[in-house]
Order: C-alpha cells, then structure tokens, then sequence
C-alpha cells in the first residue's frame, strides 16, 4: 500500500507518518529528513540540496526525484510506504505514477492533512526535532519527558534552521501555489481524503486511520479548491484558486526570483 501524506508545512506529516508506520508496518519516506540526513552524513543528495532548503524553496525535480525513486526500489518498500513530503510538484506526481506503474503498483491514497494558515506559524516556531531519529516535539504542544532530549533515542532536540520566520513564509507560499496543483490531480483521479489536522495528535491520527479503513469517500471532483484555509484570523499567506495556481510561472512557484508579498 503506497499512501501518500500531503500537507503544509508543520501540518503534521511527519508527525502523523512516525505514528501510522507503527500502526500500519510500513516505512515512513520523508524526502524532507533525507535531505537533512544526507547532509549531515555529507552524502549524495545533501549538499545540493541545502542552498534550496536555508531558503525555503523547493529542491530541483531532478534531485529530488531521483533520490526518492531509488529510496521506494530498496527492498523494505516492496510492498509499500508512506510518502510524506513527497510529491511535492505536479512532474513528481506523474514521474511517481509512471514508477510505481512500471512495477504493476499504484498509489492508493493520498491523504491531505489541512490546517489553518496561522496555526502553522505556531506551529513551526515551536518545533524541534531529535538530531539522531528526527522525532518532532513541540515546545508547547509535546514536549519532550527531559528537556532537550528524545524520548524515543535520548538524542539532542535542535530547530530547524528553515523554520525562521522569513523562511517559513516563503516555504508556505510555495507550498500553497503549488499544491492545490497536487490535490487537484489526486482529486481527479478519486484517491484524495481531506483530514482535520487542526485538532489533537491522536485525533488526527484516528481520523485518518478511520478513513482508510472504511474506505471513506473520496473529495468529489466537482467542489472547488481553494487555498489555504485560514480559520477565524487573517492568512498569513497568499490565497491561491486553482486556476491562478495553474497560471503561475513555474519559477514563481519554484521560489525563485520570488518578491517579498508580506
Ligand atoms: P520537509 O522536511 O518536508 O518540510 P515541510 O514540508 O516544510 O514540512 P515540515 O516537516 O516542516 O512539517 P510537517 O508537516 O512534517 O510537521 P511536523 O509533523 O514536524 O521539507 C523541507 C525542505 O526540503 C523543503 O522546504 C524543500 O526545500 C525540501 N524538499 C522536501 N521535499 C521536497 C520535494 N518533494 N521537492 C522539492 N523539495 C523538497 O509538525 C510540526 C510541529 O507541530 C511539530 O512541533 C509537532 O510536534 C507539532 N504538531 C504536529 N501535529 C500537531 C497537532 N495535531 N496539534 C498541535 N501540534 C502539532
Ligand atoms: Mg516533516
Ligand atoms: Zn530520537
């Protein structure tokens, strides 16, 4: 079972992808946290990887897509993952499509995970993460038992170096630009479920266990799609419809030569 955990940042993804691959056997994929881990360890896709990252932008498609397709051939995810990060542009999307389909697999979900554009902030500028197992905690949120350590590997909690407030903004627009293109395409194609994820950890998690198992009803293709929710207070970032999304320069959306909107 390929499942494919969408959201922005801070919406939980990892979060709930550390949960459900207990719950559910299978490996978690973070494209996000192989990068970290590759540049930490100084490997293949690390260094190219980072000047993207510090500012928020999204990697090279090539990159990028290259390193996960050769993470889902390893044996552990013959059978399937849980994709959380990735894809993140529409040409993954397909390029992910085409590989899986070439094995006579498929995705068989993708779960969205919305959360209110200014709960991610807070969200974002609580958050560490274990150095050695990149276990999220939150502050305030869930913090860890000792402070400044790992629950699970007793490992240093540090912050993410992108989640600055300058940084964070861009990753949010880009991330709101560029995924309505992404539900829009699992919208079509009937495997899109949309989650609450503006509510308890564990909540979140049963909600979404509850809607693979019973096979809950896909978004229907006739709703319009519009971004981001923004709860009771004011966006905190550009609001995008599909169609200006899909009008965008691809470069606009990338991040790069992108003006300051705030
Ligand atoms: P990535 O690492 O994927 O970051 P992201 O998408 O920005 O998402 P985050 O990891 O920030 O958020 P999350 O949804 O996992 O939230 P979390 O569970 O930690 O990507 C980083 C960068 O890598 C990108 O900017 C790009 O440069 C590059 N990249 C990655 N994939 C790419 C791709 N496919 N193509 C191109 N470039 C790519 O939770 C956040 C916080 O909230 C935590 O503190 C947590 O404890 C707390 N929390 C979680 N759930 C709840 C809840 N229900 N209630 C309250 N608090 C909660
Ligand atoms: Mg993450
Ligand atoms: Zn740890």
């Amino acid at each position: 079972m390929y499942t494919i955990i969408l959201g922005a940042p801070g919406a939980g993804k990892g979060t709930q992808a550390d949960i459900l691959s207990q719950e559910m056997n299978l490996p978690h994929i973070a494209s996000g946290d192989l990068f970290r881990q590759a540049l930490e360890a100084r490997a293949e896709f690390g260094l190219p990887a980072k000047s993207y990252m510090d500012k928020g932008e999204l990697v090279p498609d090539e990159i990028t897509i290259k390193m996960i397709l050769e993470k889902i051939d390893q044996s552990d995810c013959a059978s399937g993952c849980l994709l959380d990060g990735f894809p993140r542009t529409l040409h993954q999307a397909e390029v992910l499509d085409q590989a899986l389909e070439e094995q006579g697999k498929s995705i068989d979900k993708a779960i969205y995970i919305e959360v209110p554009s200014e709960e991610l902030v807070k969200r974002l500028s609580g958050r560490r993460l274990c150095r050695t197992c990149q276990t999220p905690y939150h502050t305030i949120n869930s913090p860890p038992k000792t402070p400044g350590r790992c629950d699970k590997c007793g490992g240093e909690l540090y912050q993410r170096s992108d989640d600055r407030d300058e940084t964070v903004k861009n990753r949010l627009n880009i991330f709101f630009a560029q995924t309505l293109l992404i539900l829009d395409y699992y919208k079509k194609q009937g495997k899109l479920i949309k989650v609450n994820g503006n509510q308890g950890i564990q909540d979140v998690t049963r909600e979404i266990l509850s809607a693979l198992k019973h096979q809950c009803q896909p978004e229907q293709s006739g709703e319009p799609l519009r971004f981001p929710s923004t709860g009771s207070g004011r966006a905190p970032v550009a609001e995008f419809t599909l169609s200006e999304a899909k009008a965008l320069p691809q470069n606009d959306i990338r991040g790069e030569h992108r003006q300051n909107k705030w």
